[in-house]
Order: C-alpha cells, then sequence, then structure tokens
C-alpha cells in the first residue's frame, strides 16, 4: 500500500519538465506528416538514440525496425546516410514509409501535381466501380468527401499510369484536397 501511494501521480502540473524531452511536434520536418499514422514516434527519438549510441562509440551502418509503422525511424535514418529495414503488418504503414523514405526528383513531383490539379475536375465519379467497392466507406464519409476521393484515386491512377511506382505511392499518401 505504501509503495502504491508513493508512485502514485497526484498532479501531474508538478512533474518537472526535462528540457532533453521538450522538443515539439513543430520541429519536424514536413515529410513525417505527409500522412497522418496512429502511433507515430515523435522523430526527434531516433536522432536522440543515434546521438546516444555514437557517445559510445556504436556507429551503425543499419538499422531495423521491425514494428516500422510510417517509417518515422525509416526517414531519420536514410537523413543521417544509415540503411534501414523495416517491416509492418500493416501494408498502409508500409506504404507510407517508403513513400517517405523514397528519393524524388523536385522538378518531376511539381509536373505531376500540376497535371493532377489539371484532370482532377474532369473526373466523373459517379458508377465508378470504386463506388460500390466498401460499403464502410460510404459509412465513414459524407457523399461529397467520398466522390471527392474517388476523384483523386482516379486521377493519380491516370497521371501516374507510367511513372515509376514511388511516385504513385507518394501520391496516394500526400495528396489530399482541402476540406477533405
Ligand atoms: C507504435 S507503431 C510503430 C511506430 C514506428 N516505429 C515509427 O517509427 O513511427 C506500432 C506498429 O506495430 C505494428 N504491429 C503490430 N503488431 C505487429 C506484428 N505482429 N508484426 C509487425 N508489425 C506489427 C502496427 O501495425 C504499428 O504500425
Amino acid at each position: 500500500m505504501h509503495l502504491v501511494e508513493k508512485t502514485l501521480i497526484k498532479d501531474f502540473e508538478q512533474i518537472p519538465i526535462d528540457e532533453f524531452w521538450n522538443v515539439g511536434a513543430e520541429k519536424e520536418l514536413k515529410m513525417h506528416s505527409i500522412h497522418a499514422y496512429p502511433a507515430k514516434f515523435p522523430a526527434f527519438l531516433t536522432k536522440k538514440a543515434l546521438e546516444h549510441i555514437s557517445k559510445l562509440g556504436i556507429n551503425p551502418k543499419v538499422i531495423a525496425d521491425v514494428f516500422c509503422g510510417c517509417g518515422t525511424v525509416a526517414y531519420e535514418a536514410k537523413r543521417e546516410d544509415i540503411d534501414f529495414w523495416g517491416c509492418d503488418i500493416n501494408p498502409v504503414a508500409t506504404m507510407i514509409a517508403r513513400a517517405k523514405s523514397a528519393k524524388y526528383s523536385e522538378n518531376k513531383l511539381i509536373i505531376i501535381f500540376n497535371k493532377l490539379t489539371e484532370i482532377y475536375e474532369k473526373i466523373e465519379p459517379e458508377g465508378h466501380s470504386y463506388y460500390f467497392a466498401n460499403e464502410r466507406l460510404t459509412y465513414w464519409y459524407f457523399e461529397k468527401q467520398f466522390l471527392d476521393l474517388i476523384k483523386l484515386k482516379l486521377a493519380i491512377e491516370e497521371v501516374l499510369k507510367n511513372h515509376p511506382k514511388k511516385y504513385h505511392d507518394f501520391f496516394i499518401c500526400a495528396v489530399r484536397r482541402q476540406n477533405i
């Protein structure tokens, strides 16, 4: 009983803040937020872990994250020029992780984006097979949002069909219509 009393946190305001861990999400690179993902690691944790082992004289050639999620560690490893190996049970997670960690031509991204916005408006989503793809989607989205998402998906498929898959995955993860 005594032990429980001692370790129980009664007032969170009284817990001192250790500035070492006080790094805001606003300092994260934008690439980390191209797509939301639950339980994403704060990016700075990887950097601090690498700094820590570097002080111990360890300089890894490769980092593995077997629950890699949306690839926060993968992306940070890449920035430090360290090879990465990861996996995740969720294919959406590995797609985001791959999209975040790949290298792109900025010029090509801009050209594709302009093409996407151009053809997006022309797409007629009504009656497309995606509309009947999964009843749960029509439960979660208002009809307007759902139709907009179908338009985006069709535009991405059309514009990216002759581009390397990494560009397709990037736009699936990163492009969003305002108000969706
Ligand atoms: C806390 S998240 C990982 C965050 C990630 N390390 C990062 O850098 O942002 C935990 C991940 O574990 C994955 N996961 C859960 N069970 C798994 C399993 N049996 N095998 C592989 N991945 C699993 C989940 O899908 C989830 O993406």
